[in-house]
């Protein structure tokens, strides 16, 4: 039994947090269009897989309202926050019904919304999603992908925003 988990295994939710949060990540928003309108997240679980065949994934909770959205597109755009977004970071980790309102976006190849001002973008078609426990590993095959803005990442570090720095 390790010091964080009980005695049938459950590990303390806000132990469990608090060590996970000393990963810094960088911010994405997934997004993507579901029968005509923009659904989207944000997500710090955003990571690269395998470049033959080209792979990316995140991971999404199961309560997640956008991840339904996702898989009836079999689509998705990921667009990497630079760190002027930290505000448009903060409309898609919300529960808003309009996380789109005065964002300007272009629809990419896939149609999924592909946000102003990101440093990059990555098109996918849904490849696979997997059982993760209280979230779903959410597996994409690149089909296009490019750089759209210079600048410094938007990072996220135990709960709290910053600026990359050498
Ligand atoms: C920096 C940051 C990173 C996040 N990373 C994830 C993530 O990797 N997976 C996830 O499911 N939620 C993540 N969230 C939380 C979601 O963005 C949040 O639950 C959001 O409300 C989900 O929206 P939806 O229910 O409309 O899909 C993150 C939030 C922040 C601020």
């Amino acid at each position: 039994m390790s010091d964080i988990a009980d005695s049938s295994g459950s590990v303390d939710a806000a132990k469990y947090r608090q060590v996970l949060g000393h990963f810094p990540t960088g911010v994405c928003v997934i997004t993507a269009m579901d029968a005509g309108t923009p659904a989207g997240l944000a997500v710090g679980s955003f990571a690269s897989v395998s470049l033959d065949p080209a792979l990316v994934l995140f991971c999404t909770s199961n309560t997640s309202s956008t991840l339904a959205r996702i898989s009836a597109s079999g689509k998705f755009c990921v667009n990497v926050l630079g760190e002027d977004q930290e505000d448009i970071c903060r409309v898609f980790a919300s529960r808003s019904d309009d996380k789109f309102a005065g964002l300007g976006w272009k629809p990419s190849a896939n149609h999924a919304p592909r946000i102003d001002g990101c440093l990059a973008w990555v098109d996918c078609d849904l490849h696979q999603s997997v059982d993760g426990g209280d979230h779903t590993i959410v597996i994409g095959a690149v089909t296009d992908l490019g750089m759209q803005h210079e600048g410094g990442p938007l990072l996220f570090y135990r709960g709290g925003y910053g600026r990359f720095a050498v």
